[in-house]
């Protein structure tokens, strides 16, 4: 597995104003958007193919590339928070689909719970995937939507995980179990405390997003 931190002052920025306990509900889902956008700028690159061709222009005929539509790209929220980082994130790549999953995390046992799977049966062959959620605490979560959608027809070399804060706990699950993964984040914190909370973390990012 391959975790990624892009080294850009714009996801220093967005991370530090999301961790700021003083960021009210609005900023902080436009800084957790921004950051899913700087995020999702960064896993697409080298990802995407291309097709190219000469177009014209108003002042004549120029070799272009565009992203090749043909091409299946999913993106994967994770509910809730996953909608935040997921929303301009999406609107950066031309051709995407978006499937919706929604998956809770027990208070007291930390267990996932799946409470809605709008995944296909099955992906198009070689389909990219990107899953987006904010916050990679025990994993618990990331890894029962990896299981998911590995049993769709998707390998581990065909995702990208985008995720605002990683730790350990979360990072180790995902190594040993899906090898050859990707792990966009845009920051590696050091701890999970017993509640399961990301220390320092930037608290509940699906409260602070929708309240
Ligand atoms: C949070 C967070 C992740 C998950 C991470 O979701 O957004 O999805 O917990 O925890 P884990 O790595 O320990 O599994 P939560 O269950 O609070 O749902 P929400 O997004 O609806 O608030």
């Amino acid at each position: 597995m391959l975790v990624f931190v892009p080294p850009h002052p714009l996801i220093k920025h967005w991370v530090s104003v999301l961790r700021n306990e003083q960021t009210p509900s609005p900023v902080f889902r436009n800084a957790m958007a921004e950051l899913g956008r700087l995020l999702m700028y960064e896993a697409s690159r080298d990802w995407l193919p291309t097709i190219s061709g000469d177009i014209q222009s108003p002042m004549g005929v120029a070799s272009v590339e565009f992203v090749d539509p043909r091409e299946h790209v999913a993106i994967i929220p994770i509910l809730r928070a996953g909608l935040a980082l997921a929303e301009h994130a999406s609107s950066l790549l031309p051709a995407t689909k978006t499937y919706h999953l929604g998956i809770s995390r027990d208070e007291e046992t930390l267990q996932p719970t799946i409470y809605l799977n709008k995944l296909p049966d099955k992906f198009p062959e070689g389909s990219r995937v990107f899953v987006v959620d904010p916050m990679l605490a025990t994993g618990g979560t990331l890894v029962a939507a990896l299981e998911l959608i590995k049993e769709r027809g998707v390998d581990n070399k065909q995702i990208k995980v985008i995720s605002a804060v990683a730790a350990p706990p979360a990072l180790k699950k995902l190594g040993e179990s899906f090898p050859g993964l990707h792990v966009y984040a845009g920051i590696l914190d050091p701890t999970v405390n017993d509640k399961g909370f990301i220390i320092p973390g930037l608290g509940d990012a699906g409260d602070r997003s929708f309240g």
